[in-house]
């Protein structure tokens, strides 16, 4: 029997939709904040094998989802590209900053980047060893341009204004660097699947403040490219990507792309994403995160609403975004007992 979230992926509609969620190996666990302590930090938890296959599974222990999300972050793949990369407690990611050519030669070429992200193969291989026979393994990457976005400012932005300063003033380097992502995505991505992904997912979490024919050249076409060369390379893989905030843009992105499943942000309202993103293949999305904090009748009506507005197609359950470390886990068992039940 084939697992429901590939079932869903090829296009077929379940009575009961598979589930997971972003971020679900996270900080509103305690057995997380346990392991990660264990680690001293996250980016050594994301470094140690042992321990980021053991925050893979408790969410799979604790919920039995439908499918495992590695536990990494797309920022490794900057810093495996010798980017300088660090997390500022309570305040999020720094890196070393691209401001023009000179710092795009500096970088490593894409052949040397398994020296730093050998840990998470191995991670792969130990979860593809570990998890439940129903439940699907899924790797991933951050996008071309939401990587990008993070090593031009050398942090998170509201607006992603550097990034867009930079496509202003030097649109070649910019380009230049959307290139050497794309290639070291699709060796990352590749070598994930080699080791036992089952599904990989592309995250363009700032993919909406494109616009125009920059979301076609920085967000569609990277993803387009990763998307072709993941399939050539391993035939019938099944790639979700994320543009995040895309709204108009989520029409016919399967179609562009090549994915075969969209994730959809919370912003999306469901029943216009049921007419015309999921006309073009699986969905996955879109509970807002907050009603995992605030629960209540609200959070099951929310459930059960986005169900039945995706029932009549091929659907993944999933958050619209992450969710929080201040959400209440007994919420998240109410919204699963409320999609199965
Ligand atoms: O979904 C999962 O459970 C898999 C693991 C995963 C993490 N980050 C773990 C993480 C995935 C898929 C990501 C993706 C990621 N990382 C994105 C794209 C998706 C999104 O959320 O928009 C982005 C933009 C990042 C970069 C990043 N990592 C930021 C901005 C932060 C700090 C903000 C925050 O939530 O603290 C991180 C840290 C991070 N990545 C944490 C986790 C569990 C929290 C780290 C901790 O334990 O303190």
């Amino acid at each position: 029997m084939t697992k429901t979230i590939l079932r869903a992926l090829k296009g077929e509609r379940q009575p009961v939709p598979p589930i997971w969620m972003m971020r679900q190996a996270g900080r509103y666990l305690p057995e997380y904040r346990a392991t990660r302590a264990k680690a001293g930090d996250f980016l050594s938890l994301c470094y140690a094998p042992d321990l980021a296959t053991e925050v893979t599974l408790q969410p799979i222990r604790r919920y039995g989802f439908d499918a495992a999300i590695l536990f990494a972050d797309i920022l490794l793949v900057p810093q495996a590209l010798g980017a300088e990369l660090w997390f500022e407690p309570g305040e999020g990611p720094r890196l070393s900053t691209i401001t023009g050519a000179a710092d795009l030669a500096r970088l490593r070429p894409v052949a040397e980047i398994d020296a730093t992200l050998a840990p998470v193969y191995q991670t792969v291989r130990n979860l593809a060893g570990a998890l439940p026979r129903e439940t699907t393994l899924i790797g991933f990457a951050g996008a071309p341009w939401t990587v990008a976005t993070y090593m031009v400012a050398g942090r998170g932005t509201p607006d992603q204004g550097p990034a867009h300063a930079l496509i202003a003033a030097d649109r070649a380097t910019f380009a230049a660097l959307i290139d050497r992502l794309t290639e070291a995505t699709i060796h990352y991505l590749s070598r994930q699947v080699e080791a036992g992904a089952e599904v990989v997912k592309i995250f363009d979490s700032w993919a909406g403040s494109l616009k125009g024919t920059d979301f076609d050249e920085f967000a569609v076409a990277p993803s387009t490219r990763i998307i072709k060369a993941l399939k050539a390379r391993h035939p019938g893989l099944p790639i979700i990507a994320f543009p995040r905030e895309a709204g108009p843009r989520y029409a016919g992105f399967h179609a562009l792309t090549g994915a075969d499943g969209v994730a959809l942000d919370q912003s999306v309202d469901a029943g216009w994403a049921a007419a015309h993103v999921q006309t073009g293949g699986c969905v996955q999305g879109n509970l807002d995160p907050r009603h995992l904090v605030s629960g209540g009748a609200d959070l099951i009506a929310e459930t059960r609403r986005i169900v039945r507005t995706f029932g009549q197609g091929a659907h993944i359950f999933n958050l619209g975004h992450g969710i929080t470390p201040d959400a209440d886990p007994d919420n998240v068992q109410r919204m699963i007992d409320a999609v199965r039940g």
